[in-house]
């Protein structure tokens, strides 16, 4: 369907990104554009009715200040200038802004609030199919939010052209792999490719306890394994991909440094040469989850916690061993449980265990014992680069550590971390 746009031009704000949000939730699409939009990409975007000038603090790029291309000002649409030079605090999502806002888009621009996800995801199944023909598409589906959403929209638009490899490398939590398999090849019938690769992961990991070194091996042996597995599949032309809206932003804008370089892509070889399907590059995370929702995956799975790329293999301290790691996956699980009962679910951004390379002397049974601790980490973050540490009641921690120390074998001990980030990491890894 055809769909308003505003577009946010960048000319220097860092809160292009928030005010693209805010125009979306008035039900109106919302893109981010350079500040020198040259005037053919303008003419080439559908129904734009105006352009929101948003200035900042990054205004002056190497000694010039910069401003809207000529394209812009000859384009005759409603402009709207935002300059937030100095008071880059004023709180933008007060009432009187959000008030300017509407009034533009709706009485001075004339635009429709007809963004929404059912728009949104009959829009994209259509330029799915437009794009992949019956050709046949490829998506490494690790069980994480974007991944799934894109299985689950693939699913909708071309069925049985997809194939989804779910790669298990052994640093999964606990459940989850059999949750893929069950969501996906069971509930929504597509072709799923299930690979247990636990075995060689943890042999390529055996004795490697450099943090930065296991995630290496992690990250390369994973691409090997899902390469071998496109290898196998005949008639492969397209490669799905989770690439979600922030991440094309945190690649770097004209007038911001890049965030962190956009690895998405990353690492296959030459030869398997694939085209991108990327149906969610223009979605925000939360939008990324109401898409989740709407197209029947469990919220579970939508709503999750954040979960490193290498798993439980960065939690498991040192070098990894099966046994410490299948007590980082069981004191996870009932971490998982209690808060889940006690309503923390959601509440809570990042929350998880991790059993140390070392042991201490404890009793059980009148027996002396030499086990490792547990230690538990609960945290609330806005955007990760900081955190603060959640409170838990005394009285939940105490049930979570009688929990771990009767049920989770070769742990004696349950300690919790009360580091803030900084000076802590989230992670221990
Ligand atoms: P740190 O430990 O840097 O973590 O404070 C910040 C957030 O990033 C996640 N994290 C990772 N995610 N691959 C990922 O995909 C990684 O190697 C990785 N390391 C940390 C971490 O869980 C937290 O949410």
């Amino acid at each position: 369907m055809k769909q308003d746009m505003i577009l946010v031009l960048d000319l220097g704000s860092e809160e292009n990104p928030r005010l693209a949000r805010e125009i979306r939730a008035l039900g109106v699409y919302s893109e981010i554009y350079p500040h020198d939009i040259s005037a053919q990409t303008l003419a080439a975007l559908p129904g734009v009715r105006g352009i929101i000038l948003n200035g900042g603090p990054n205004r002056v790029v190497d000694g010039v200040e910069i401003d809207a291309s000529e394209a812009v000002y000859a384009s005759g649409l409603p402009l709207l200038n935002i300059d937030h030079k100095g008071e880059a605090a004023l709180p933008f999502d007060a009432k009187a802004r959000r008030e300017t806002l509407s009034r533009f888009v709706f009485d001075t621009c004339g635009a429709q609030a007809n963004w929404n996800m059912d728009n949104f995801i009959a829009d994209q199944i259509e330029l799915i199919r437009r794009q992949v023909g019956d050709k046949k598409v490829l998506l490494a589906l690790s069980g994480g939010v974007d991944s799934s959403v894109v299985a689950a929209l693939l699913i909708r638009a071309v069925g049985k052209q997809l194939t989804c490899v779910h790669v298990n490398h052994g640093l999964l939590r606990k459940g989850e792999p059999e949750q893929v398999v069950d969501v996906f090849r069971n509930q929504m019938d597509a072709n799923l490719v299930y690979v247990d690769a636990s075995d060689r992961f943890l042999d390529k990991l055996a004795g490697v306890a450099d943090p930065e070194q296991k995630r290496k091996i992690i990250g390369a042996e994973f691409i090997r394994v899902f390469e071998e597995e496109a290898r196998k599949l005949d008639d492969i032309r397209f490669l799905a991909q989770g690439t979600i809206y922030p991440d094309i932003i945190e690649s770097g804008t004209k007038t911001v440094k890049a965030v962190k370089s956009h690895h998405n892509v990353g690492g296959l070889p030459e030869d398997l040469h694939f085209d991108l399907v990327e149906p969610l590059k223009m979605l925000f995370k939360d939008e990324v989850r109401a898409c989740g929702v709407a197209l029947g995956l469990p919220k579970s799975m939508v709503y999750r916690q954040p979960f490193p790329g290498p798993g439980l293999g960065v939690r498991c301290l040192g070098a990894i061993t099966r046994d410490r790691l299948e007590a980082v996956r069981e004191s996870d699980a009932i971490l998982r449980e209690e808060f889940a009962k006690a309503g923390l679910e959601g509440k809570v951004w990042q929350y998880f265990t991790i059993v140390p390379d070392m042991r201490s002397v404890g009793v059980r049974d009148n027996v002396r014992t030499f086990e490792w601790p547990v230690i538990l980490r609960a945290v609330n973050t806005v955007d990760a680069m900081t955190a603060t540490v959640e409170e838990v009641p005394f009285a939940l921690l105490q049930r979570i550590t009688q929990r771990i120390t009767t049920e989770v074998k070769g742990v004696n001990r349950v300690l919790y971390d009360l580091t803030p980030k900084p000076s802590g990491t989230i992670e221990w890894e």
